[in-house]
């Protein structure tokens, strides 16, 4: 019998609504406004304390992370250790969200294992070394612990909560290409397009962009396809690229609509997944 009861977190999937690039800064990171969005589909991680430490992964997408180095679930592990202690774990990884697709998969996976290893060892969840690690791990692993609707500046990691719109059917497809968040970045023709504006988060996200679509669309056209063919199906509320791709994303007014958009998208290369806003 463990010592401590297992505890399973959600990894759930980020979409950024807007994602604004304002600027190049000179460590290399850009300057970001992005209005962060959760959904109920994701991955999960599975954390009980052991004798040693270990790694499993199961789920759709296992096969396509097994084959990388190393992983942010490993790395959250060794500096959770490195800063609370607590011993070792078995954590097992149940993964159903395609790997950089910008939907945050490995940052959600890392911020999952960092709120069920403190889940365990009594540490809160806002604990600022907690936060340091999130941080340190990626930029959008802060908003994946913080786990709700929040407007995002810096690379990302300054967040503050709004209102969200929970319930929403949302549509998440991608044309099964790999994209490098670095080489997208890199690729930003480097204007500044103007802030996100603030109000009503749907009508402020409609107003809104992804200022990574093109120079994402230019790296992987595949993109292209799939943002078209979202933007003409009927009962689309907002539709755009999250993230730096190729993940795309449609909110829709009614599950109805999600779902028929859902049957009519069907491609043999194409990852889909119909879900909710949180
Ligand atoms: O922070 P993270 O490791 O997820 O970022 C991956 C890469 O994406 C960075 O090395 C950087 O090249 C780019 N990036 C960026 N500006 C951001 C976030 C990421 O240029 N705000």
């Amino acid at each position: 019998m463990p010592d401590y009861p297992t505890v399973t977190e959600a990894a759930r999937a980020k979409l950024n609504l807007a994602l604004h690039v304002r600027r190049r800064r000179t460590d290399g990171y850009h300057e970001l406004e992005t209005l962060f969005a959760f959904v109920e589909h994701g991955d999960s991680v599975r954390v009980t304390p052991g004798a040693v430490d270990s790694f499993t992964l199961a789920g759709p997408f296992a096969a396509v992370l097994a084959g990388e180095g190393d992983n942010l679930v490993t790395r959250a592990a060794i500096r959770f250790r490195d800063c609370f202690g607590g011993g070792a774990h078995m954590i097992e990884l149940d993964k159903h969200l395609p790997i950089a697709s910008g939907i945050g998969g490995g940052s959600a996976d890392a911020a999952a294992t960092l709120r069920a290893l403190a889940k365990l060892h009594g540490v809160a969840l806002d604990d600022p070394r907690l936060i340091g690690i999130a941080d340190a791990l990626g930029s959008d692993v802060p908003a994946c612990l913080l786990g709700r609707t929040a407007f995002g500046r810096g690379r990302g990691e300054r967040l503050v909560p709004i209102p969200g719109l929970p319930g929403t059917p949302v549509l998440l497809v991608n044309p099964g290409v790999a994209v490098s968040t670095a080489a997208v970045f890199q690729a930003w023709d480097g204007i500044d397009r103007g802030p996100i504006s603030t109000g009503n988060l749907l009508a402020v996200a409609r107003e809104g962009r992804n200022d990574l679509e093109l120079p994402a669309c230019a790296i992987a056209p595949a993109i292209t396809a799939v943002l078209a063919a979202l933007a003409a199906q009927p009962g689309v509320l907002l539709s755009r690229m999250s993230g730096s791709g190729a993940t795309c994303f449609a909110l829709f007014d009614d599950a109805a609509a999600r779902d028929a958009a859902a049957a009519a998208l069907q491609r043999p290369q194409w990852w889909i997944a119909a879900t909710n806003l949180v």
